[in-house]
């Protein structure tokens, strides 16, 4: 008898049902077929390595299942069955699941911890090891964002798709290729045995000078939470958790570690809580990640009042809180909200030990920790694990890489933003033009952003750069290059003109190409990442010299920015065009090349505002401008902006009209957009709050991306979030939303710096939510 006829016989003998959570069938007789079958996928999924871990996982499971749903006749709920297999579970592996090890990355100085057995070989950031007895699965979390990353965890791993980065999915305005992206990520994470996407960025861009706003989408809540907030369901939608992060006000990376974030409670949740709030609601993300910094005195990962109070409290959040990776100095944060410690040996190294290990344990044992608080950690996880279905994994889902590069090069296309245009583009065809291609390694591959969210791409990088600087990322701040090149994109785009290459190292160089050219494309980069926030919104290494000596040797310069924050642009007066590509990831230079040629009329618009200089910003990190962050910002202090958030222009033209608004509990806002030009092209209309009762007040209500052939018409429909029209009433954080009773006026706009037709209605006064 072979163990699976044996497992069969076991079940039966004590009359287990199994119930198949897929198709909700009743199955009262177990059969060994079926459990070799199981067996034989979950080993498919996890590569074979875990074969004997997996048989005893499969028959667990089934038992746990079989008998909830025998108890109570139908499928028992995520908690119910989290309820179930914690009580079965010993201390030992309880304070076994609260942890995860970081897997080896030798270049930041993290050996193979010996915590990982040997047979487990596709690991990334996060490792906790599973509980076969009772059908826990090894927890397995990696980044995240723009793909699957590997700084060295896995050397036999060749690559992934490199997506665009998060802030072009943000300038898309378009939660449906958010969603995809979410779907094609975590079927890479699955293929190699990852059920946790640290995936989810959804910090708020408050500072321009913020390394890592790359990874995140933008500077509003609602346009933040509705993008965030799909590609988590689009990775949840895969049977794998997705994270967002990071829980809250991680808005800089210089001194990350012991920035305090001091800001108005109420203010706060009108603005980056409210894109946490917003987004969870959307989304039920299995897990959150806490931030690096303090909020008003307490770090995040120790924080009562935003992880018990606001997340688990007043939204009723069921999911689990885990620590950044390093952000937990003492056990006592168990107490204030957060259930699982990141990465154990990233506190050993910036703490000096273990917060959830020994020290933990020893506190549990001289009752500093209740059990009830223990028991409530492992459910948590427990109760994401069996909500997104990551413990039943069947055959893994189809990869279609050939469709990701394509869904890669789809994105960065509707990415990409027409800052300015005199005529210069699209550039003709057909015309035998002499064109100067200029810096920014435009000759080798696009560029990305640095840190932990960094993709290597399947072919490989085309180059890669080290940066260096203080600090552990110092070792890793590198510049990756994404072949192809722009240059070779653009000299297949352009069949009949000829190129030459000068790598910008000089203005004079520069300047003799430019001046034999009839037309200049000059790139400008900047590396930006984790760890190291901007110093000003210039170019390094001499880049706006050279720019603004080619566009004054040659009339005709337009300029491609590769950066992942807006740049001031001192040049901007002598340039013909701009267009921002951001960090575009695998497929970025074609999607340059399609734009800059017309074959793809632009329709990303900035989620982020360009200021004029340095000066017009807040630049504080007491955040004294409270809910009023980007455009906000710019508004209230009469501002105005290099270019507003919601700025980006086309090669076609759009009309608005027949605004028609109606009030009540909420604004709905209709209107008529009409594409006025020649050729087909997508835009963007956005609905704002321009003045409430008694105030002032800018706040985006809704958006729409709307593809339009050319004359085509639709007619739109926003119906406002009415948070977003309300005001946060309450003490601390804690309270109700309140909207004062009167006229609203609303305007529909091009950007939040072009608004046109204007509308009013009338709001009924009420108290609602919390
Ligand atoms: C980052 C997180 C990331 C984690 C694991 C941290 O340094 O802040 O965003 O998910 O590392 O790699």
């Amino acid at each position: 008898m072979d163990y699976f006829e044996r497992s069969a016989g076991f079940g039966n003998r004590f009359g287990v049902v199994y119930v198949d959570y897929q198709t909700q069938k009743r199955t009262p007789k177990l059969s060994a077929p079926y459990f070799r079958e199981v067996a034989r996928r979950n080993a498919i999924v996890q590569g074979g390595t875990r074969m004997q871990e997996i048989r005893h996982l499969s028959l667990a499971f089934l038992l746990t299942v079989a008998l909830i749903g025998a108890a109570h006749g139908q499928a028992a709920s995520p908690d119910e069955r989290a309820r179930a297999t914690e009580v079965q579970m010993t201390d030992d592996e309880r304070f076994s699941l609260i942890v995860s090890l970081i897997g080896p990355v030798p270049s930041i100085g993290y050996p193979r911890d010996k915590r990982i057995p040997e047979d487990v070989k596709n690991v990334s950031a996060g490792y906790t090891p599973g509980i076969p007895r009772l059908g826990i699965p090894a927890l397995q979390s990696s980044d995240a964002s723009m793909g699957i990353t590997n700084p060295g965890y896995r050397p036999h791993d060749k690559g992934a798709t490199a997506f665009p980065a998060s802030i072009v999915v943000g300038s898309t305005f378009n939660p449906r290729r958010a969603r995809e992206g979410g779907v094609a990520i975590a079927r890479e994470a699955r293929i190699r045995g990852f059920n946790i996407m640290l995936a989810g960025g959804i910090n708020l861009a408050r500072d321009v000078r913020n390394g890592r706003n790359f990874e995140y989408y933008g500077e509003d809540p609602w346009h933040t939470a509705v993008l965030g907030s799909e590609q988590v369901n689009g990775i949840q939608s895969q049977q794998v958790i997705s994270t967002l992060k990071h829980f809250t006000l991680n808005n800089n990376e210089t001194n990350r570690h012991w920035l305090d974030a001091i800001i108005d409670p109420a203010a706060h949740r009108e603005s980056d809580l409210l894109a946490f709030q917003i987004a969870i609601e959307r989304s039920q993300p299995g897990a959150i990640m806490t931030s690096y910094n303090k909020v008003n005195g307490e770090y995040t990962s120790g924080n009562h009042h935003l992880l018990n109070e606001v997340l688990k409290g007043a939204w009723g959040y069921k999911g689990y809180v885990m620590s950044d990776w390093g952000a937990v100095p003492g056990w006592d944060y168990a107490l204030k909200g957060l259930d699982q410690e990141s990465g154990l040996q990233s506190d050993a190294k910036q703490w000096g030990d273990e917060a959830f290990t020994h020290r933990l344990r020893k506190a549990y044992a001289e009752g500093k920790l209740p059990k009830e608080r223990l028991s409530d950690m492992v459910r948590r996880i427990l109760r994401s694990f069996y909500a997104v279905g990551a413990d039943k994994w069947g055959l893994a889902p189809e990869v279609d890489m050939a469709k990701h590069s394509e869904l890669a090069l789809e994105i960065a296309r509707q990415g990409i933003v027409l800052l300015k245009n005199q005529g210069a583009l699209p550039v003709a065809t057909d015309k035998p033009l002499k064109i100067a291609i200029i810096g920014g390694h435009a000759q080798e591959g696009v560029i990305s952003g640095t840190g932990s969210g960094a993709v290597l791409p399947m072919s490989g990088f085309a180059g890669v750069v080290k940066i260096g600087g203080p600090g552990t990322l110092g070792a890793v701040r590198n510049m990756y290059l994404f072949p192809p090149s722009p240059l070779a994109e653009l000299t297949k785009a352009l069949p009949n003109a000829k190129f030459e290459f000068d790598p910008g190292y000089t203005p004079a160089e520069a300047v003799l190409m430019a001046k034999r050219s009839d037309l200049a494309f000059a790139f400008g980069i900047r590396v930006e990442g984790e760890g190291f926030d901007i110093a000003d919104l210039s170019l390094p290494w001499g880049q706006d010299a050279v720019i603004d000596a080619v566009a004054t040797a040659n009339p005709n310069t337009i300029v491609v920015l590769e950066t992942g924050n807006p740049v001031s642009m001192p040049w901007r007066n002598k340039v013909k065009a701009v267009i921002q590509a951001w960090y575009p990831g695998q497929a970025g230079a074609q999607a340059i090349a399609e734009v800059l040629t017309g074959k793809v009329n632009p329709s990303g618009r900035l989620p982020i505002t360009f200021p004029a200089s340095l000066a017009q910003t807040p630049i504080t990190i007491r955040y004294d401008e409270g809910a009023e962050v980007g455009y906000r910002w710019y508004a209230q202090k009469n501002q105005k902006p290099l270019h507003a958030f919601g700025h980006g222009l086309s090669y076609t033209t759009f009309d608005y009209k027949d605004l028609k608004v109606n009030g009540g509990e909420t604004i709905t806002a209709t209107f008529t957009v009409t594409n006025t030009g020649k050729v087909a092209g997508a835009v963007v209309p956005q609905v704002y709050l321009t003045e409430a009762p008694g105030e002032r007040r800018m706040r985006l209500l809704g958006f729409e991306r709307v593809e339009l052939k050319p004359g085509e018409s639709k007619t739109v429909r926003v119906k406002a979030d009415p948070r977003l029209l309300a005001r946060f009433d309450g003490k601390n954080g804690l309270g109700r939303w309140r909207i004062a009773g009167g006229t609203y006026r609303i305007a529909l706009g091009k950007s939040a710096g072009d608004l046109g037709l204007t509308a009013e209605a009338p709001l009924t006064a009420r108290v609602f939510g919390q």
